[in-house]
Formats: structure tokens, C-alpha cells, sequence
């Protein structure tokens, strides 16, 4: 009997693993792997994780993880929290389903007023969605209705930034810059123009050491872009506050403030997608406060639950929302789970936990201890960058650090998919090994963690990253 079997077998008889690689459909994952060796595959077994308490995970065969990215970016309490379980159960008993179809539940009405009290300026409305992607398809719908009742009915097209991912509902996905996720479904939604993203460390040569000077010119491409499409053409700019993919490009100090400019003065709306950086994985409820600016809508789902529960949310100021005020106007979109009330009383739950512990103080207080942890490993050649903020970190890794030459597609592919993910995974991290844009290892925690599991995490790369630099 294998560990496996130990777990239990599926209805059908079979293994996890073996009813995983046959029935199960992974996502962004290639099954060849899975495949057994006789057939052309790798013959490899698919991680199952079966439990977590607190930054741990276990898989099944028992053996403990650290959970190095809060799941996908999700986990910020940490696991096997029993009051987000019992706030599910407690809402599945009272009332399971209702949706917000002309109709609401007082879970859905809690969580709109807690989030537009956190949420800057006016944004006060909120229209929830079941996830991320979701979330950002209702707001670029949204900018495009808006512009039509204001009087600017040619206002459709969107700008976003090279590598960024935005989701994959067919208008997220065109309004994603990375040409892997896109190409197999093109031709896409029209009207979505990309401008160079923050990577400083890869930015024009004679800006790299000049951060402003480097924001500046990087806002400006989305003036440029504007100006080329035609202002009155041009309905929203999608932007994180810190870009995921690629590896965690913070803004440069100025850009935030020179992009709201822009978009003021073309009157393109601002969309901070932040369903990544929000609910304290920079530090603050919001990101656009980290960085301290105010967008016309917030995009946001992940850490609302600590995935607990699936929910996701567009939050709009009142100046987009005033037209949806009068006569017969109204914004004929939906979903039938957006802010199911399950969800929405986990996140009621989850939010009280961030209060009571603290949550946000305690990113902000210790982001620089584990930054600080995290540069130590620049001393290894193949560390080329460390770069993020709050709790979520980009590692960049470089075949010659002098010149910052990167891998080709086969060296990368044999250094990060055959080697450095099993590697981690092996060592006890789990975390994730990118390569969308240049190969990066990126870290994203559960907001509770502190210097010991900084360290932790730090030995553990270090002697991950060691073994690999043996192989190049
Ligand atoms: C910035 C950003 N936007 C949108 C999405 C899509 O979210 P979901 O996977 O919940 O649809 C993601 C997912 O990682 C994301 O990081």
C-alpha cells in the first residue's frame, strides 16, 4: 500500500494521485507531466495537500510545508482558522444562498459598507463578484458604460502594462500582457493596448539609477499611448499597485501621482487592480494607500476571505456610480455567487481577525525584517534582484549578474520547471518558480509570519539556490 492509498482511494477505487491524472482538469498545468512513462509523460505524481494550520501546509503523505505564498496570494490569516469554518456554517445554516439580483442579504450589505469604510476617497459603491477575474472584466464594463452615459460614447479601449496579469475572462485576458495566456484564444476583446510596466532593474539604461526620473518616464507611456490611440478613445488604465507577474515591480516614488495626472487630465479612469496587494499584503487594507493615491475603482477578491470562501469586488467612487442614480439606467451585469452570503460572512469574519490581531501593523512593522532577510542571498551569483514590498517579494534569478543577462527559454525551462519547483518543494517551501517574464522565485506568505519563519524561508532558498548555480 502506498501513502497514497494510506489517504483513501476515490469512489472508483483509485488512488488521489492516479484519479487526479485522469480525471482531473489542473489549471495553467501541463498534464504531460502526469503522464506515465510508457505514454510519452514524465511519469510524475501531483502534490496533494490535504491540511494547514497557521504558514504550514501538509501534503499526503504527512510531510509539512511552508506555505511561502498564502496559497495563490489568498491564505493572509493563515490556516485552519476555526472562526472563518464556524462563520461559514453559521451563514450556510441562516441562509445559504440569496443573490443580489433587485434583491440583498444583510452578510452582502455588512461587508459593501465595511469595505467602501476602508476603501479611499469616495469610493463607495461595491459590486461583488465571485473572484479576481471577474472583478476586473465588471470594471472595465463598467468604464465603458460610464463614458457612454457621460456623453463620451467613443470611450472604449483600455491600457495596461507588459507581463501584467489581470485574469482570464476574455476581456481580463485582453487587457493581460502576458502573450503565453492569450495567443491560444486570440483573436481577443478589441481595444486593449499595452505601455511598458516598473521593472527598474530592466528599465532604460540611463534611468536605472533614478527612480523618479524612471516613474516619470514610465507614467509617461501611458500619456504616449493615450495621445497615439486618441483621448477620445481611451476608457481606463488598468494598473496593481505592485505587479505580480514579471516579479514584484513596485511603483517607482512619483508614479502613482503622475499617472492620476494623466488620467485626469485625458479623463480616462484609473483601475487599481489590487487583488493581489489588497487586504494587508502591502500593509494597508488598500495598496493605493501604501502608495498613496486615489483611483476611480478598486478591483480586489483573494485575501477579502483568506480564501475561506470564494468572493471578489469592483469598488467605484460615487462620481462613476451617480449616473446608475437615475430613470431607467442600470448596469445589466451579474453574477449569480457575487457576494454569496457565505462568502461575504467569512469576510466579515476574516476582517475582524485583521483588527483584532493587528494584521496590517504587523506587515508594516516587519516588511523591512524580511526584505532585510531576503537581500542577504544578493551575495550568490545567481541572484540577481530582490525586489517588493509589504509581504510579497520577487527574486530574480540571472546567468551573470554583471551584465544582468538572463536565461534562454531552454535554460530556464530546465532551471526553474526541472529543477528549481521541485527543489523548493522538496526543501519544504512552497512557493513559486515564474518564469512569464524573467525567471523569478516569488514569496507571498500568510501576513502572520515573523523573523523566525523570515529566516527560515531564507535558509531554505539559500540552499535551494546553491544546488542550482551548481547546474548552470
Ligand atoms: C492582479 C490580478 N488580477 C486579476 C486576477 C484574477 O483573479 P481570479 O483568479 O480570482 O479570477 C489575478 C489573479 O491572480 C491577479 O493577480
Amino acid at each position: 500500500m502506498t501513502e497514497t492509498d494510506a489517504l483513501g482511494t476515490t469512489a472508483s477505487g483509485q488512488s488521489y494521485a492516479d484519479a487526479a491524472r485522469d480525471h482531473l482538469w489542473m489549471h495553467f498545468t501541463r498534464h504531460s507531466v502526469l503522464e506515465p512513462v510508457a505514454s510519452g509523460g514524465l511519469g510524475a505524481k501531483v502534490p496533494i495537500i490535504v491540511k494547514g494550520k497557521g504558514h504550514l501546509i501538509y501534503d499526503d503523505a504527512g510531510r509539512e510545508y511552508i506555505d511561502g505564498l498564502a496559497g495563490l496570494f489568498v491564505v493572509q490569516v493563515g490556516h485552519g482558522r476555526e472562526e472563518l469554518a464556524e462563520a461559514a456554517a453559521r451563514q450556510a445554516r441562516e441562509l445559504a444562498f440569496f443573490p443580489l439580483w433587485s434583491y440583498a442579504h444583510p452578510r452582502a450589505i455588512e461587508l459593501a459598507d465595511r469595505l467602501a469604510a476602508n476603501a479611499p476617497g469616495d469610493l463607495n459603491r461595491v459590486f461583488f463578484t465571485t473572484g479576481g477575474g471577474e472583478a476586473v472584466e465588471s470594471a472595465w464594463k463598467l468604464a465603458k458604460q460610464y463614458h457612454k452615459l457621460t456623453g463620451n460614447p467613443g470611450k472604449y479601449k483600455v491600457i495596461s502594462r507588459s507581463i501584467a496579469y489581470h485574469g482570464t475572462p476574455q476581456g481580463a485576458l485582453s487587457i493581460t500582457g502576458i502573450p503565453g495566456a492569450r495567443t491560444p484564444f486570440e483573436p481577443l476583446v478589441p481595444g486593449a493596448f499595452k505601455v511598458p510596466n516598473t521593472n527598474i532593474y530592466r528599465g532604460p539604461e540611463h534611468l536605472r539609477d533614478d527612480e523618479e526620473a524612471f516613474g516619470r518616464w514610465a507614467a509617461d507611456r501611458i500619456a504616449e499611448a493615450i495621445e497615439f490611440e486618441g483621448p477620445e478613445s481611451v476608457a481606463a488604465v488598468f494598473l496593481e499597485p505592485v505587479q505580480n507577474s514579471g516579479g514584484c515591480f513596485p511603483p517607482p516614488k512619483g508614479y502613482f501621482q503622475r499617472v492620476r495626472e494623466i488620467c485626469d487630465e485625458y479623463n480616462v479612469l484609473l483601475v487599481s487592480d489590487e487583488v493581489i496587494c489588497s487586504f494587508g499584503r502591502i500593509g494597508s487594507m488598500f495598496a493605493c494607500d501604501d502608495f498613496d493615491y486615489v483611483p476611480d475603482i478598486i478591483t480586489c477578491a483573494k485575501g477579502m476571505t483568506s480564501g475561506y470562501s470564494p468572493i471578489g469586488a469592483m469598488i467605484a467612487s460615487d462620481r462613476l456610480f451617480e449616473p446608475f442614480k437615475h430613470g431607467t439606467t442600470y448596469f445589466p451585469h451579474g453574477y449569480t455567487f457575487g457576494g454569496h452570503p457565505v462568502s461575504a460572512a467569512v469576510a466579515m469574519a476574516n476582517l475582524d481577525i485583521f483588527e483584532r490581531e493587528g494584521l496590517n501593523d504587523h506587515v508594516k512593522q516587519n516588511a523591512p525584517a524580511f526584505r532585510a532577510s531576503l537581500e542577504t542571498l544578493l551575495d550568490l551569483p545567481i541572484v540577481g534582484d530582490v525586489r517588493g514590498a509589504g509581504y510579497f517579494y520577487g527574486i530574480e534569478l540571472v546567468k551573470d549578474k554583471a551584465t544582468r543577462e538572463t536565461f534562454n527559454d531552454a535554460e530556464s525551462e530546465r532551471l526553474l520547471r526541472g529543477f528549481l519547483s521541485k527543489a523548493l518543494f522538496d526543501a519544504g517551501l512552497y512557493c513559486r518558480a515564474d518564469d512569464r517574464g524573467d525567471p523569478v522565485i516569488q514569496l507571498s506568505p500568510p501576513l502572520t509570519i515573523g523573523p523566525a519563519e523570515f529566516a527560515d524561508i531564507t535558509s531554505r532558498l539559500r540552499s535551494v539556490l546553491t544546488e542550482a548555480q551548481k547546474l548552470l
